[in-house]
């Protein structure tokens, strides 16, 4: 089969694709031979050697895709050859092919396209997490969502909207915000013109009471400072890390930008802190079950799509990296395999 498999840290174009044996499924594994694959900002940062749980080098990189099971281990009691699934993984969707135990193969929407099958999990789940197992939000809450524009923020804003809420939310480009107010947020601020928490604190006679936070640095601390009491803040990401290992200072910069709090503050001030991380509950098969079926009533419920900006070719991916670091993508980027 065709892979990328990332030998060596760095830019986009480190990743290359090669000829690599194809995966053999055994005991309660299925491979499947994937359609499409959605592309994540971990991801970027795993190609950079900045993310923390990937596997030791050579790997083949990739969370997600959708595609259909062509063969099985002799332990499969859930699916046949032939069925199409979901894939959720730590690694290894850069491939026409890749092997997972089926507890990790999830069930694909009947009001999706392939395409939209491929962009739902790990964004959808991300952003469900974040506001429903964490935030466990209510009707009332004000939502501001960071990032709206991207992957899970557009997931998040849905969920959100359709749940009910009043929604923020923040991007980089009016383009981005053309895009949002598609999705029916209540306030879109484009954070490149104008500060978004003076906009927010302008505009409404109060602060927010969930805040959905994947940036870092001074968005994580002007998003506190908005809080209300009781508020809550998920930590889902912080894609303005900009770690240069060779540069001391940016080790600095790196510690000091990282989400932080204090205990006291906390106390003073009535708000939670928390985070969740997708990859450690992946493997927990349960679990992902679990919170899959929640998500997937509710998606199937209120008709929801992953937004899907862009698809490129297989053997054009690392220029999805490249856009994706370009911050210029909305929505979910998508390859197409076959
Ligand atoms: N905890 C988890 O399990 C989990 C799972 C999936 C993703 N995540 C995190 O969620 C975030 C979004 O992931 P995604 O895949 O959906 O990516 P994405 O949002 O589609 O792309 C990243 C976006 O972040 C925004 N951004 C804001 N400040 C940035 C900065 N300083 N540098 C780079 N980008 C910046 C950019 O949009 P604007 O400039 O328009 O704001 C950019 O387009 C990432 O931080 C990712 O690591 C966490």
């Amino acid at each position: 089969m065709k892979a990328y498999l990332l030998k060596k840290h760095g830019n986009p174009f480190v990743l290359k694709m090669e000829d690599a044996p194809d995966p053999i499924p055994i005991k309660n594994e299925v491979r499947v031979k994937l359609k499409h694959i959605g592309i994540n900002y971990a991801e970027i940062l795993s190609r950079k050697g900045l993310y923390g749980w990937a596997p030791q080098k050579p790997y083949i990189p990739g969370m997600e895709g959708f595609g259909e099971i062509d063969s099985i281990g002799d332990e499969v009691t859930k699916y046949k050859v032939g069925d199409n699934v979901i894939v959720g993984a730590q690694f290894g969707s850069y491939a026409e092919k890749m092997v997972i135990p089926e507890g990790q193969a999830l069930k694909p929407f009947a009001h999706l396209t392939d395409i939209e099958n491929s962009a739902i999990a790990i964004n959808g789940l991300t952003a469900w997490i974040a506001l429903m197992n964490l935030a466990r939000l209510k009707k009332t809450d004000k939502v501001l969502i960071q990032a709206a524009g991207g992957g899970v923020g557009t997931m998040a804003v849905q969920i959100a909207k359709a749940f009910g809420n009043t929604v923020y939310g923040t991007a980089g480009s009016d383009k981005k915000l053309e895009l949002l107010s598609q999705l029916g947020i209540d306030i879109g601020i484009n954070y490149r013109k104008d500060d978004f928490a003076n906009v927010i604190k302008s505009k409404t006679n109060n602060g927010v009471d969930v805040v959905l936070e994947m940036v870092g640095g001074d968005v994580y601390k002007k998003s506190v400072d908005l809080l209300n009491p009781f508020g809550r803040i998920m930590i889902m990401g912080f894609a303005g890390l900009d770690l240069k290992k060779w540069n001391p200072y940016s080790w600095y910069k790196t510690w000091n930008d990282l989400p932080k709090t204090k205990l006291s503050h906390l106390a003073e001030n009535s708000y939670s802190v928390m985070a969740s991380h997708l990859g450690y509950l992946l493997p927990n098969e349960k679990l992902l079950n679990s919170i899959w079926n929640d998500f997937s009533v509710f998606t199937n419920k209120h008709n929801l799509k992953p937004i899907v900006g862009h698809t490129f070719n297989f053997e054009d991916l690392p220029k999805a990296h490249e856009l994706m670091e370009s911050r210029n993508s909305q929505g979910k980027i998508v390859i197409a395999i076959f």
